[in-house]
């Protein structure tokens, strides 16, 4: 932390459709998923004896919840109370997993998606009241590029579940033109993962939940190194089944809309700093984990001059890291007061 001396707990939360996590001035960092159930009935509550689950907890236990995922496109979903509560329960979640409940005071930077900034951020704040004391609301790529130093002739893509954001940094606050949303990200990968599977194996039974799994153990574009074989029973019965072909073309579903937004906001930059930008894309994200997507994007600058495409340290909690920079760093003036 810094030099200030003051009471407050400083944290930085991402807060993803599929995944939150929260990193604290205490030293303290969670993730979670975005999961929430509250038990269905009198049998739930006496088999669960929880009042709420959260994450990888609500996930096992589904079947006897009133289960929730209550963001979708980076978004809270519209017009659903219980989805509100939900993303308030994971909110409450992180803070104390930290500690925050022990700390006399507590401002939080929240990262979002771009596109969320304009909709929902009315919602966040009314959620947020009674839980932190300042807020600041951000878009999740600009936080990323904060807490990585990535603030002049960067561009950072940060490849999540429901959206995939894009944040050009030129030395100062983003603006509108500086960022983007798509659609094609992590979920995206999961839907055409899913409807391959309907095509290719229809006998086969799995979920979504299944799907994902596969995905994060066995996901690349390009050449494949090795086969893709997963277990998804037929008829009860247990099965193996060669997926590579279909994990290849999901994955690589996200090459074309990504790299073509990549390449149209490069377009915009004054001429004179597009190749340094171009030299320095940085994936963050659990998306970016996809192997050899970094790669394959940086091979679509080719026919620009050519470019380098990393991918950050630490794509879990790249955001929320980068949130509490942001926090350490901010001014009193910069926080918003929530009041009780
Ligand atoms: N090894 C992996 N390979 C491919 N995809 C992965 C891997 N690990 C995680 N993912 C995917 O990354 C996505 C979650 O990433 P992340 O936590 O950055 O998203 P999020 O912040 O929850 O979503 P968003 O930013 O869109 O709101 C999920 O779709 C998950 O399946
Ligand atoms: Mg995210």
């Amino acid at each position: 932390m810094t030099a200030k001396k003051d009471p407050y707990l400083y944290v930085g939360i991402d807060l993803g459709t599929s995944q939150s996590s929260i990193t604290a001035s205490n030293g303290k960092r969670h993730v979670v998923k975005s999961l929430v159930g509250w038990p269905l009935d009198m049998v739930a509550q006496k088999v669960l004896k929880k009042r709420v689950l959260v994450g990888q907890e609500a996930l096992d236990n589904r079947t006897m919840l009133d289960f929730h995922r209550p963001l979708e496109n980076g978004l809270i979903k519209e017009g659903s109370d219980k989805d509100l509560a939900a993303v308030k329960e994971i909110l409450q979640h992180l803070l104390t997993e930290v500690g925050a409940d022990d700390a006399a005071k507590v401002r939080a930077v929240v990262g979002v998606p771009a596109e969320a900034m304009r909709v929902n951020k009315q919602q966040l704040r009314k959620l947020l009241i009674g839980m932190v004391d300042g807020l600041m609301i951000v878009s999740e790529p600009f936080a990323v590029a904060y807490g990585t130093d990535a603030l002049l002739h960067t561009m950072i893509i940060d490849l999540g579940a429901g959206t995939t954001d894009f944040c050009v940094m030129q030395g100062r606050y983003p603006t509108e033109e500086d960022q983007r949303t798509l659609a094609a990200a992590g979920d995206s990968v999961d839907e055409q993962l899913s409807s391959l599977m309907a095509e290719k194996h229809g006998d086969c039974q799995y979920t979504i939940h299944m799907i994902r799994q596969w995905k994060e153990a066995g996901s690349f574009v390009g050449e494949p190194k090795a086969k893709v074989e997963v277990e998804a029973p037929i008829n009860g019965k247990p099965n193996r089944v060669d997926i590579t072909a279909e994990m290849r073309t999901a994955c690589e579903s996200l090459i074309g809309p990504v790299s073509e937004t990549m390449i149209d906001l490069l377009a915009r930059i004054d001429p004179e700093f597009q190749g340094k930008v171009r030299n320095n894309v940085i994936l963050s994200g659990c998306t970016s984990l996809i192997e050899g997507l970094p790669e394959a994007l940086e091979s679509t600058l080719d026919e620009l001059g050519g470019g380098r495409v990393t991918r950050v340290k630490d794509p879990v909690y790249a955001g929320s890291d980068g949130g509490l920079a942001l926090a350490s760093d901010a001014a009193d003036e910069d926080w918003e007061q929530l009041a009780d």
